[in-house]
Protein backbone atom coordinates (compact mmCIF):
# COMPACT_ATOMS: atom_id res chain seq x y z
CA UNK A 1 0.00 0.00 0.00
CA UNK A 2 1.27 3.72 -1.17
CA UNK A 3 1.73 6.04 1.57
CA UNK A 4 -0.09 9.62 1.07
CA UNK A 5 2.47 11.81 -0.54
CA UNK A 6 2.77 13.74 3.01
CA UNK A 7 3.33 11.33 4.76
CA UNK A 8 6.39 10.04 2.30
CA UNK A 9 8.13 13.67 2.60
CA UNK A 10 8.00 13.19 5.87
CA UNK A 11 9.83 9.85 5.98
CA UNK A 12 11.78 11.38 3.16
CA UNK A 13 12.51 14.04 5.66
CA UNK A 14 13.40 12.24 8.75
CA UNK A 15 15.80 9.62 6.78
CA UNK A 16 17.53 12.89 5.49
CA UNK A 17 18.01 13.36 9.12
CA UNK A 18 19.29 10.30 10.01
CA UNK A 19 22.03 10.25 7.63
CA UNK A 20 22.73 13.91 8.53
CA UNK A 21 23.20 12.44 12.09
CA UNK A 22 25.40 9.39 10.64
CA UNK A 23 27.49 12.04 8.68
CA UNK A 24 27.40 14.72 11.75
CA UNK A 25 28.80 11.50 14.43
CA UNK A 26 32.02 10.22 11.57
CA UNK A 27 32.82 13.46 11.38
CA UNK A 28 32.88 14.38 15.10
CA UNK A 29 34.74 10.49 15.10
CA UNK A 30 37.07 12.29 12.66
CA UNK A 31 37.78 15.14 15.27
CA UNK A 32 37.57 13.42 18.16
CA UNK A 33 39.98 11.12 16.99
CA UNK A 34 42.72 13.55 15.64
CA UNK A 35 42.58 15.51 18.86
CA UNK A 36 43.90 12.64 20.73
CA UNK A 37 40.91 10.37 21.52
CA UNK A 38 38.29 9.55 24.00
CA UNK A 39 37.26 5.47 23.81
CA UNK A 40 33.87 6.67 25.57
CA UNK A 41 33.30 9.52 23.53
CA UNK A 42 34.23 7.83 20.40
CA UNK A 43 32.39 4.40 21.29
CA UNK A 44 29.13 6.82 20.84
CA UNK A 45 29.77 8.84 17.66
CA UNK A 46 30.41 5.64 16.15
CA UNK A 47 27.36 3.72 17.60
CA UNK A 48 25.59 7.21 16.38
CA UNK A 49 27.13 6.82 13.09
CA UNK A 50 26.42 3.05 12.41
CA UNK A 51 22.93 3.48 13.91
CA UNK A 52 22.36 6.80 11.59
CA UNK A 53 23.00 4.88 8.47
CA UNK A 54 20.94 1.70 9.93
CA UNK A 55 17.69 3.93 11.00
CA UNK A 56 17.76 5.09 7.36
CA UNK A 57 18.13 1.88 5.68
CA UNK A 58 14.94 1.19 7.87
CA UNK A 59 12.91 3.74 7.45
CA UNK A 60 13.96 3.78 3.70
CA UNK A 61 12.54 0.28 3.40
CA UNK A 62 9.83 -0.06 5.25
CA UNK A 63 8.14 3.34 4.68
CA UNK A 64 9.06 4.42 1.29
CA UNK A 65 9.56 0.90 -1.02
CA UNK A 66 6.50 -0.42 -2.24
CA UNK A 67 5.75 -2.82 0.51
CA UNK A 68 3.40 -5.67 -1.08
CA UNK A 69 2.36 -8.14 -0.57
CA UNK A 70 3.82 -9.36 -4.24
CA UNK A 71 2.08 -11.70 -6.31
CA UNK A 72 3.28 -13.12 -9.43
CA UNK A 73 2.03 -15.57 -11.45
CA UNK A 74 3.80 -18.01 -12.78
CA UNK A 75 1.59 -19.19 -15.91
CA UNK A 76 1.73 -18.24 -18.68
CA UNK A 77 5.71 -17.80 -19.02
CA UNK A 78 4.99 -15.55 -21.72
CA UNK A 79 3.58 -12.19 -21.05
CA UNK A 80 0.98 -10.75 -23.31
CA UNK A 81 1.89 -7.66 -25.45
CA UNK A 82 -0.48 -5.12 -22.85
CA UNK A 83 1.99 -6.30 -19.99
CA UNK A 84 4.93 -6.53 -21.13
CA UNK A 85 4.31 -2.59 -22.22
CA UNK A 86 2.86 -1.72 -19.26
CA UNK A 87 5.93 -3.50 -17.40
CA UNK A 88 8.46 -0.99 -19.74
CA UNK A 89 6.18 1.87 -18.66
CA UNK A 90 6.60 0.88 -14.79
CA UNK A 91 10.50 0.15 -15.17
CA UNK A 92 10.82 3.28 -16.96
CA UNK A 93 8.76 5.46 -14.17
CA UNK A 94 10.63 3.87 -10.85
CA UNK A 95 13.99 4.28 -13.08
CA UNK A 96 13.53 8.10 -13.41
CA UNK A 97 15.30 10.19 -10.60
CA UNK A 98 12.78 11.81 -8.55
CA UNK A 99 13.98 14.55 -6.60
CA UNK A 100 13.87 12.78 -3.42
CA UNK A 101 15.16 9.57 -4.56
CA UNK A 102 18.27 12.36 -5.48
CA UNK A 103 18.02 13.72 -2.04
CA UNK A 104 18.26 10.81 -0.27
CA UNK A 105 20.80 9.38 -2.75
CA UNK A 106 23.09 12.41 -2.01
CA UNK A 107 22.34 11.77 2.24
CA UNK A 108 23.57 8.52 1.85
CA UNK A 109 26.48 9.05 0.17
CA UNK A 110 27.68 12.17 2.07
CA UNK A 111 26.74 9.31 5.38
CA UNK A 112 28.66 6.78 4.06
CA UNK A 113 31.56 9.10 2.91
CA UNK A 114 31.99 10.80 6.24
CA UNK A 115 32.34 7.14 7.80
CA UNK A 116 34.13 5.71 5.34
CA UNK A 117 36.99 9.07 5.80
CA UNK A 118 36.63 8.22 9.80
CA UNK A 119 37.59 4.84 9.31
CA UNK A 120 40.71 5.22 7.20
CA UNK A 121 41.71 8.33 9.75
CA UNK A 122 42.75 5.40 12.37
CA UNK A 123 45.67 4.69 9.54
CA UNK A 124 47.50 7.39 11.30
CA UNK A 125 48.21 5.47 14.54
CA UNK A 126 49.86 2.52 12.75
CA UNK A 127 53.08 5.44 13.20
CA UNK A 128 56.10 5.97 11.47
CA UNK A 129 57.87 2.59 9.57
CA UNK A 130 60.41 1.31 12.36
CA UNK A 131 63.23 1.21 9.39
CA UNK A 132 66.69 0.23 10.08
CA UNK A 133 65.64 0.96 14.26
CA UNK A 134 65.24 -2.62 15.49
CA UNK A 135 68.61 -3.52 14.13
CA UNK A 136 70.79 -0.99 16.01
CA UNK A 137 71.26 -0.43 19.64
CA UNK A 138 73.68 1.81 21.72
CA UNK A 139 76.70 -0.55 21.21
CA UNK A 140 79.19 1.15 18.81
CA UNK A 141 82.93 0.54 17.28
CA UNK A 142 85.23 0.83 20.53
CA UNK A 143 82.00 1.35 23.27
CA UNK A 144 83.51 0.62 26.69
CA UNK A 145 82.12 -2.19 28.61
CA UNK A 146 80.37 -0.87 31.87
CA UNK A 147 78.48 -2.53 34.68
CA UNK A 148 75.17 -1.22 36.14
CA UNK A 149 76.54 1.04 38.23
CA UNK A 150 79.07 2.40 35.30
CA UNK A 151 82.40 1.14 35.91
CA UNK A 152 84.35 0.03 32.99
CA UNK A 153 85.31 -3.72 32.83
CA UNK A 154 89.32 -4.55 32.57
CA UNK A 155 90.53 -7.57 31.07
CA UNK A 156 91.09 -9.08 34.27
CA UNK A 157 88.43 -8.49 36.59
CA UNK A 158 85.97 -11.46 35.99
CA UNK A 159 87.67 -14.96 36.84
CA UNK A 160 87.07 -17.53 34.67
CA UNK A 161 83.39 -18.64 35.39
CA UNK A 162 82.21 -15.31 36.46
CA UNK A 163 79.54 -13.32 34.91
CA UNK A 164 78.36 -10.01 34.97
CA UNK A 165 75.83 -8.02 33.10
CA UNK A 166 77.11 -4.70 31.16
CA UNK A 167 76.30 -1.46 29.05
CA UNK A 168 77.54 0.21 26.21
CA UNK A 169 79.01 3.20 28.45
CA UNK A 170 76.91 6.42 28.50
CA UNK A 171 73.67 3.54 27.93
CA UNK A 172 73.96 2.30 31.39
CA UNK A 173 70.22 0.71 31.58
CA UNK A 174 69.34 1.11 28.15
CA UNK A 175 67.05 -2.05 27.50
CA UNK A 176 68.27 -2.99 24.06
CA UNK A 177 71.62 -2.91 24.80
CA UNK A 178 72.00 -4.90 28.06
CA UNK A 179 74.36 -7.99 27.38
CA UNK A 180 76.02 -10.73 29.54
CA UNK A 181 79.33 -11.01 30.02
CA UNK A 182 81.02 -14.52 30.81
CA UNK A 183 84.05 -15.46 31.08
CA UNK A 184 84.99 -18.74 30.57
CA UNK A 185 88.17 -21.04 29.81
CA UNK A 186 89.46 -20.04 26.42
CA UNK A 187 90.66 -23.70 25.71
CA UNK A 188 87.28 -25.12 26.43
CA UNK A 189 85.49 -23.81 23.05
CA UNK A 190 86.67 -23.22 19.50
CA UNK A 191 84.89 -19.42 18.55
CA UNK A 192 82.18 -20.06 15.31
CA UNK A 193 83.35 -19.34 12.18
CA UNK A 194 84.08 -15.60 11.20
CA UNK A 195 84.36 -14.70 15.24
CA UNK A 196 87.49 -15.63 16.09
CA UNK A 197 88.57 -12.49 17.66
CA UNK A 198 84.96 -11.82 19.11
CA UNK A 199 86.08 -13.21 22.49
CA UNK A 200 89.38 -12.14 23.91
CA UNK A 201 91.15 -14.13 26.68
CA UNK A 202 87.65 -15.93 27.02
CA UNK A 203 85.11 -13.17 27.32
CA UNK A 204 82.15 -13.68 25.40
CA UNK A 205 79.31 -11.58 25.45
CA UNK A 206 75.55 -12.12 24.43
CA UNK A 207 72.47 -10.27 24.45
CA UNK A 208 70.41 -10.58 27.51
CA UNK A 209 66.86 -10.58 26.29
CA UNK A 210 65.97 -13.90 25.49
CA UNK A 211 65.04 -14.81 21.89
CA UNK A 212 61.66 -16.13 22.96
CA UNK A 213 59.87 -13.83 24.29
CA UNK A 214 62.60 -11.49 25.64
CA UNK A 215 63.02 -11.72 29.46
CA UNK A 216 66.16 -11.19 30.67
CA UNK A 217 68.66 -13.98 30.24
CA UNK A 218 70.26 -13.63 33.45
CA UNK A 219 71.51 -17.64 35.33
CA UNK A 220 74.56 -18.85 34.40
CA UNK A 221 75.87 -22.28 35.09
CA UNK A 222 79.51 -22.68 34.96
CA UNK A 223 79.78 -26.59 34.98
CA UNK A 224 77.67 -27.02 31.58
CA UNK A 225 78.48 -23.27 29.98
CA UNK A 226 74.89 -22.77 29.81
CA UNK A 227 73.14 -19.75 30.21
CA UNK A 228 69.09 -20.10 31.38
CA UNK A 229 66.36 -18.10 30.81
CA UNK A 230 63.91 -18.19 34.16
CA UNK A 231 60.72 -17.33 32.40
CA UNK A 232 60.13 -20.51 30.25
CA UNK A 233 63.35 -22.51 30.62
CA UNK A 234 65.39 -22.05 27.81
CA UNK A 235 68.86 -23.08 27.50
CA UNK A 236 71.69 -21.55 25.58
CA UNK A 237 74.80 -23.03 25.17
CA UNK A 238 77.37 -20.49 25.82
CA UNK A 239 80.51 -22.14 24.48
CA UNK A 240 78.60 -22.79 21.04
CA UNK A 241 77.45 -19.44 19.92
CA UNK A 242 74.66 -19.38 22.32
CA UNK A 243 72.24 -21.38 20.13
CA UNK A 244 69.01 -22.61 22.17
CA UNK A 245 69.42 -26.11 23.33
CA UNK A 246 66.16 -26.67 25.37
CA UNK A 247 63.14 -24.32 25.82
CA UNK A 248 61.14 -22.66 23.36
CA UNK A 249 63.48 -20.32 22.08
CA UNK A 250 64.39 -20.71 18.50
CA UNK A 251 67.22 -18.60 18.03
CA UNK A 252 70.89 -18.18 19.34
CA UNK A 253 71.22 -15.02 21.74
CA UNK A 254 73.17 -12.25 19.28
CA UNK A 255 76.63 -12.07 20.15
CA UNK A 256 78.36 -8.76 21.11
CA UNK A 257 81.87 -9.12 19.14
CA UNK A 258 85.06 -7.87 21.63
CA UNK A 259 87.83 -6.82 21.96
CA UNK A 260 90.64 -5.41 24.30
CA UNK A 261 91.81 -1.36 23.78
CA UNK A 262 95.13 -0.72 24.96
CA UNK A 263 94.40 0.44 28.11
CA UNK A 264 93.42 -2.95 29.16
CA UNK A 265 89.49 -2.42 29.50
CA UNK A 266 87.23 -4.26 27.13
CA UNK A 267 85.25 -2.80 24.39
CA UNK A 268 82.74 -3.77 21.73
CA UNK A 269 84.39 -4.05 18.25
CA UNK A 270 80.45 -2.96 16.51
CA UNK A 271 77.07 -3.36 17.13
CA UNK A 272 75.33 -6.83 17.44
CA UNK A 273 75.66 -7.96 13.77
CA UNK A 274 71.45 -9.47 14.40
CA UNK A 275 68.54 -8.11 15.96
CA UNK A 276 68.30 -8.65 19.24
CA UNK A 277 65.38 -9.98 21.35
CA UNK A 278 62.35 -12.03 20.02
CA UNK A 279 61.99 -12.06 16.22
CA UNK A 280 58.59 -12.11 16.31
CA UNK A 281 58.58 -9.21 13.31
CA UNK A 282 61.39 -10.11 11.71
CA UNK A 283 59.45 -13.68 10.65
CA UNK A 284 59.86 -14.67 6.98
CA UNK A 285 61.96 -11.94 5.89
S1 LIG B 1 61.30 -15.61 27.38
FE1 LIG B 1 63.01 -16.86 27.61
S2 LIG B 1 62.28 -18.81 27.35
FE2 LIG B 1 60.55 -17.58 27.06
Amino acid sequence: MNRPARDQRSFARAIGGAFALSAAASIGLTVVYALGGQPQIEGALIGASLGGLALGFVWWGTHLLPQGPFVEEREPLTSAPAERLAFTEDFTRLAQETPRRRFLGRMLLVAVGALAAAAVFPIRSLGPGPGRSLFRTAWRRGSKLVTEEGGPVAVGDLPVGGVVTVFAEASVGVADSQTILVRVDPASFRPLPGRETWSPQGYLAYSKICTHAGCPVGLYEQSTNSLFCPCHQSVFDVVDGAKPVAGPATRPLPQLPLEVGPDGLLRAQSDFTEPVGPGYWNEGS
